[in-house]
């Protein structure tokens, strides 16, 4: 296994030999996997391309190492732990020798409807083991697995489909999620009439049971491809910068795009990461609430966790069914001992009022994580008092889609914690502040933005389909560095506490949104002439959106109006992206070259008009006041 530090010395050593000989360090954690072919080079890199590559000329599979790997030892130990949306269906479990079977064969099917190496699958599905199965399945065989998160609207779906011309969609009938019943099929039919010729097969899986339409020569239940495989299925051999999966993150610009990561950094860094994150020892239950629709999900449930021979719960639910405690009363049922979550999750539990987490004994927790967003002062202490409860300590993590694994965070009981700070960086991972024109700022009690001057082995290699994109987004705008896209200031003792997004990138309920992406679908609106979208604090979900629109013809009835524009939003991207706040206006402030000027919009969104700057070279001062007097709080 990788190397697990133990002790402040041991993570200071560790820093310092990353730093001094990444290479060493980087190919003695890599060392402890299984490697089909070892690799000649450890690390190959340019920022200016960029092209990075490590473990180059390594041959391996990742779920031999997810799998095969641990049969072994721990066959017969729970690999997944599945827990229902409703609670009183029973859980259900999968030894790391039941899911490599289940796995094996559902490659076969995979082969069997001519999925083959390099192949693109998409994924629309709740979070049932299934998905985990099928995802690893696709690894197996050497398809790129696409997993979009199944909140996202048809359209949205479609979108990313044809981005990455994607073979085959796997899918569930319907998805529980809460009190509702989602027709997720029907989504995927939906899509699949918009121009998606790349897809030949949808594979179903029966979830709920309920009437589905299938297409004959299309679509085909799960359980009739997979149930009859074979449960021997050889894996695939990889090379270590061969592609492992696309995932679709928003930007300031255009439409998503598609991140990629490869099998070998990946694989070693998201088990590195989850081990020394959560310091998780053999025998522990550990939980990890996100999607697999997301990043977090994709390294902290399924990769990560499994490399690492852990037990990882899987949640199909929401933390409110059927009541606010549901999150505790799994801590409790399941003796979890590591639990992550987002911050978003945190609040809206938080206001629900204590009596719901207060009844469970949660006294199995070792460590609990936030990811996703900035946690405010307020959420800390409670998730420190309420859940931590002295035993746990909270591990801010901050990262990204485009990093792959955990940056920066507090290892517990190892390093200290302080509200809001996400801390010191990982082995391997160097941090660095520069100003607007690229200079580096220095020293402590200092503010910047956020950027990384060296490789480390889960970054992002392209986006797909298009390098250039990914060189222009992360590699521009300073020489020689990775650029992260958000703010952050580093206190006198050298932690770091993130600030948030300095582009058009806005966090809603822990979800990355692009401001143009929302405009885009807004415009969709025939009535509606031009609109600017930001985000401004909201006690719930970090930020809302908040959209001034300008209309063509007058509108009679206002609420009206704005339930059509959350309808083609909700269209377009779906119901994540709908605004909270929508203002009619005559006109958008902008300057003489007609750019919108998003300082001032945040700013009145935000209810702070005292200090807007000099609006007088603007190419409509009028309309500003305009805007502050319509503004809604
Ligand atoms: C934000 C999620 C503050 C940040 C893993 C980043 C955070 C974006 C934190 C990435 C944190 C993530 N504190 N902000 N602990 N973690 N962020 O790609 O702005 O969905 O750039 O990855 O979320 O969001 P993404």
């Amino acid at each position: 296994m990788t190397l697990q530090v133990k002790s402040l010395a041991e993570y200071k050593d560790a820093y310092q030999r990353s730093v001094n000989d990444p290479e060493g360090f980087w190919a003695e954690q890599a060392e402890t996997f299984h490697w089909q072919k070892k690799w000649d080079k450890t690390l190959d890199w340019n920022f200016k391309d960029p092209d990075v590559k490590w473990f180059v000329g390594g041959k391996l599979n990742i779920t031999e190492n997810c799998l095969d790997r641990h049969l072994a030892d721990r066959g017969d130990q729970v690999a997944i732990l599945f827990e229902p949306n409703d609670p009183s269906q029973a859980n259900i479990s999968y030894t790391y020798k039941e899911l490599h079977a289940a796995v094996c064969k559902t490659a076969n099917a995979l082969k069997a409807s001519g999925i083959q190496k390099g192949d693109r699958v998409c994924f629309y599905m709740p979070m049932v083991p299934e998905l985990a199965i099928a995802v690893l399945a696709c690894a197996r065989v050497g398809a790129i697995h696409s997993v979009v998160f199944a909140g996202f609207s048809a359209q949205a779906l479609a979108d990313r489909i044809k981005d990455s011309t994607c073979k085959m969609v796997i899918c569930s009938d319907y998805n529980n999620r809460g009190a509702k019943n989602i027709p997720v099929k029907k989504v995927v039919d939906d899509a699949l009439a918009m121009d998606c010729d790349s897809i030949k097969t949808v594979l179903v899986h029966r979830n709920t049971g309920g009437e589905v339409e299938m297409e004959a020569g299309r679509d085909k239940w799960w359980h009739e491809e997979v149930d009859a495989q074979s449960a021997d299925c050889p894996a695939e051999a990889m090379d270590s910068e061969d592609m492992l999966f696309i995932l679709y993150t928003s930007g300031s610009t255009g439409k998503p795009k598609g991140v990629v990561h490869t099998c070998g950094g990946y694989m070693v860094y998201t088990c590195f990461s989850f081990r020394n994150v959560f310091q998780y020892q053999d025998g522990d239950v550990y939980w990890c609430t996100a999607d697999i629709g997301w990043i977090t999900g994709h390294s902290y449930i399924v990769y990560g966790p499994l490399l690492a021979g852990a037990t990882t719960v899987m949640f199909e639910g929401v933390p409110t069914y059927p009541d606010a405690g549901r999150f505790w009363e799994v801590c409790d049922k399941l003796k979890v001992n590591q639990f992550y979550t987002a911050p978003t999750a945190i609040r809206a539990l938080m206001a629900k009022g204590d009596e719901f987490v207060d009844k469970y004994d949660l006294s199995t927790l070792k460590v609990i994580g936030s990811v996703g967003e900035p946690i405010n002062e307020e959420a800390w202490h409670w998730y420190d008092e309420k859940v931590g409860r002295g035993h746990a300590p909270i591990v801010d993590t901050w990262w990204q889609t485009e990093t792959g694994g955990i940056m920066i965070t507090p290892l517990p009981g190892i390093t200290d914690t302080k509200p809001c700070f996400a801390s010191y960086p990982m082995p391997g991972i160097q941090p660095i502040l520069v100003d607007s024109q690229g200079a580096l700022v220095e020293g402590n009690d200092v503010e910047g933005l956020l950027c990384v001057k060296f490789p480390w082995p889960s970054m992002l290699r392209t986006t797909y389909g298009d390098h250039e994109r990914c060189r222009i987004t992360y590699f521009s705008s300073f020489e020689n560095l990775y650029f992260t896209g958000d703010g952050a200031r580093r206190d006198a003792d050298g932690r770091y506490r993130i600030i948030g997004r300095v582009d058009d990138v806005i966090n809603v309920s822990g979800h990355r949104m692009g401001t143009a992406e929302v405009e885009n679908a807004i415009d969709e609106h025939p009535n509606v002439v031009e609109s600017a979208v930001v985000g401004y604090p909201h006690d719930i979900k970090g930020q809302g959106i908040y959209a001034y629109v300008i209309i063509g013809d007058p509108v009679p009835d206002e609420d009206a109006f704005r339930k059509e524009i959350l309808a083609v939003v909700t269209k377009e991207i779906g119901p994540i992206a709908k605004p909270d706040k929508i203002q009619i206006v005559s006109g958008l402030p902008k300057t003489r070259s007609g750019k919108i000027m998003r300082r001032i919009l945040r700013k009145v969104a935000s209810s702070d008009t005292s200090n807007l700057g000099d609006i007088s070279t603007l190419l409509n001062p009028e309309v500003v006041e305009e805007v502050i007097n319509g503004a809604l709080v």
